[in-house]
């Protein structure tokens, strides 16, 4: 069963489209991940599907539920999909606390932007492996974004290239194992 079905999906801000034409599905229990320079429009995709960003285009369902632009998250939706951004905490223990919080609720949607920037090795290890603990323990499907090729091979079942606000590729496990998915 799709959790996540992400279909032709359009964000613009003024001007500027960050996102624009999006499509992806993700499989419950998968980490699926997104990867792509600067500004291609990772963390707005996961603003939208984290209820954040509530103005978009396109098709887009969450647990079986039809998402509506314009509408907050209520009941269900609300409890079942939760948001990590670490990029603003910093420090091993506080990103111990903020997955901690977004797991209270027991989602089964986690959406993880950058989770483990500005750790040393040891500590973003540790909550890498955490987090792969706490997904198989409450079936959870995990959204991930990373700069770190690294992190991406060593979390994702799959790992989607962006670029100018579209899906360019696909990677599989042995796509990143041969190592497709490093850019630059
Ligand atoms: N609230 C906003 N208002 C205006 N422009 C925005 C807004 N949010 C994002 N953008 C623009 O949309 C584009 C995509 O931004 P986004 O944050 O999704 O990129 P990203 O892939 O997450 O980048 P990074 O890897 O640096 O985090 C960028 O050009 C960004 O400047
Ligand atoms: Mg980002």
């Amino acid at each position: 069963m799709a959790i996540v079905e992400v279909n032709q999906v359009q964000v613009t801000f003024g001007e500027k489209t960050a996102v624009s034409a999006a499509s992806f599905s993700i499989e419950k229990g998968e980490t699926f991940s997104l990867i792509g320079e600067s500004g291609c429009g990772k963390s707005t995709i996961l603003r939208v599907l984290a209820g954040l960003q509530r103005e978009w285009r396109g098709s887009i369902a969450l647990l079986g539920e039809a998402l509506t632009p314009g509408r907050r998250f209520e009941g269900e939706l609300r409890r079942n999909v939760q948001m990590v951004f670490p990029h603003q905490l910093s420090g091993g223990q506080r990103q111990r606390v903020a997955i901690a919080r977004a797991l209270l609720l027991r989602p089964q949607l986690l959406l993880l932007d950058e989770p483990t920037s500005a750790l040393d090795m040891s500590v973003q290890a540790e909550i890498l492996n955490l987090l792969n603990r706490l997904k198989a323990e409450h079936e959870m499907t995990y959204l991930l974004v990373s700069h770190d090729a690294d992190v991406i091979a060593h979390m994702s079942d799959r790992a989607a290239l962006m670029a100018h606000g579209k899906i360019q590729k696909v990677f599989d496990r042995e796509a990143m194992l041969r190592g497709e998915h490093r850019m630059g």
